[in-house]
């Protein structure tokens, strides 16, 4: 049968932007801006994002396009007489797995805040209320919710699954969350919550650089779904040849887009109803936000309304990205192992079921691996796959880039190949050490 490819560039894009725009926007992203600083925080992540993010996500592109096949077999594909590079490869699709584990969970919740919100019913103890949600049982249902709507549209196939589904996401996340945003910054008492976000101040950057960094460089790469071969199978469904760097830029500014309209919603929405951050803070890690919104949505009038679009925006965005979590093992089945698309993913749902159940019972487990670990296996891909792009492919990696490149894109190529080489591993090396040294 012959592999599967977007009916158009537009309807790859999106797919893209949704895998990007998800849950690291909405909920990791405020939850590590008000945990490190604020403005400065957002500062440190738009360069690593620029100089980092997108060279990163063009050589994604580059290997996908290349081998039209999924991260384990590109890479053992582009790279014959070794069997090693395959392994960097599979090494993504089992992060894929991982990750799939986690998030799923908090696509749980979110389903579950969802429908909550038509009644309200969590507002009036926000705390409590995601005690008693966040882990356990009811958790693990509602996780199992999530997941079959993920296997869902991934059982519908490239076009007719993921294209379709990210095509009807996409518009309605931006105008639910542009509408959002232009009534919060409009609420007497919103400008703090706007000068904590945009007022550039440096203190926390002198306070904590390496922390900093750090926390920046990891956000980075988890909003752009990069190392992980997400980016690489994505491309690998590209027909036609038009310019990476090109979609590439398109994308990750869509996507930093969204993440910072997103924090236009949270943060006026956080100081004009909760007075501040408190609650975030108080609140800790993973439930913050969920937290601080609901707390917010009991003091605004029309509460459910503004937390039905809020929380329908997230879980478009949370399922768009999921997709392309599951979509990563599924490929590597159903191109290498010669799986059925639909035993594929009906198999690989149920092993993410007995992960993932695994962290919808276990709070420990689930933020060692939502933060942690994931951070490690992202940096760690991410190096693998420059590492590959820029000394295994080398100068075959800038001819895939010049295809169908324009002319800006085309002197861009250089450059970037060098920067694939040389410094972008070896700072993300140093994030991993830094990243390894800290869990000692
Ligand atoms: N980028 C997604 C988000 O921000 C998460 C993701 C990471 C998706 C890696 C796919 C691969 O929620």
């Amino acid at each position: 049968m012959a592999r599967e490819s977007w009916a158009s560039r537009v309807g790859f894009i999106l797919a893209a932007v949704g895998s990007a725009v998800g849950l690291g926007n909405v909920w990791r992203f405020p939850w590590m801006t008000a945990e490190y600083g604020g403005s400065a925080f957002l500062v440190v992540y738009l360069c690593i994002v620029l100089l980092v993010g997108v060279p990163g996500l063009v050589a994604e592109f580059v290997i996908g396009r290349k081998s039209k096949r999924n991260p384990a077999g590109a890479l053992a594909r582009l790279a014959p007489g070794t069997k090693s590079w395959g392994y960097v490869g599979l090494f993504g699709v089992i992060t894929g797995l991982v990750l799939l584990s986690f998030y799923s969970v908090v696509g749980g919740w979110i389903l579950r805040y969802f429908a909550a919100s038509f009644t309200g019913s969590y507002f009036a103890e926000p705390s409590a209320y995601f005690g008693r949600i966040s882990f356990g049982a009811e958790a693990a249902a509602f996780q199992v919710a999530f997941l079959a709507v993920t296997a869902l549209i991934v059982l519908g196939g490239v076009r007719g699954g993921i294209e379709k589904a990210t095509k009807v996401m996409m518009p309605i996340i931006v105008v639910l969350l542009g509408v959002l945003a232009g009534w919060a910054v409009t609420q007497p008492g919103a400008g703090t919550g706007l000068s904590f976000y945009l007022d550039f101040d440096p203190t926390p950057i002198q306070n904590d650089p390496i922390g900093m960094l750090r926390a920046a460089a990891g956000q980075a790469l988890f909003t752009l779904s990069l190392g992980v071969g997400t980016m690489i199978t994505y491309a690998s469904y590209l027909g036609e040849d038009n310019s990476l760097a090109f979609d590439g830029s398109v994308i990750s500014v869509l996507n930093t887009g969204v993440g910072v309209l997103a924090g236009l919603v949270v943060f006026p929405l956080l100081f004009a109803f909760q007075g501040g951050l408190t609650e975030v803070t108080e609140g800790g890690e993973s439930g913050a936000i969920f937290m601080g919104v609901a707390g917010a949505f009991r003091e605004m009038p029309y509460g459910e309304v503004v937390a039905v679009g809020f929380f329908g925006a997230i879980l478009f965005a949370a399922l768009s990205s999921s997709i392309s979590m599951l979509e990563i093992p599924v490929a590597y089945l159903v191109d290498e192992q010669d799986v059925s698309r639909r035993n594929a993913t009906v198999g690989l749902t149920g092993l993410v079921l007995v992960t993932g159940t695994i962290c919808a019972f276990n709070p420990g487990i689930f933020d060692f691996v939502a933060s942690t670990l994931v951070d490690l296996m992202l940096t760690a891909g991410l190096a693998g796959f420059l590492v590959f792009t820029g000394w295994v492919l080398g100068k075959d990696a800038l001819t895939e880039f010049d295809s169908g490149a324009g002319r800006i894109a085309r002197a861009l190529g250089t450059p970037w190949l060098w920067s694939v080489r040389t410094i972008l591993p070896l700072f993300l090396l140093a994030t991993l050490a830094v990243n390894l040294y800290a869990m000692l």
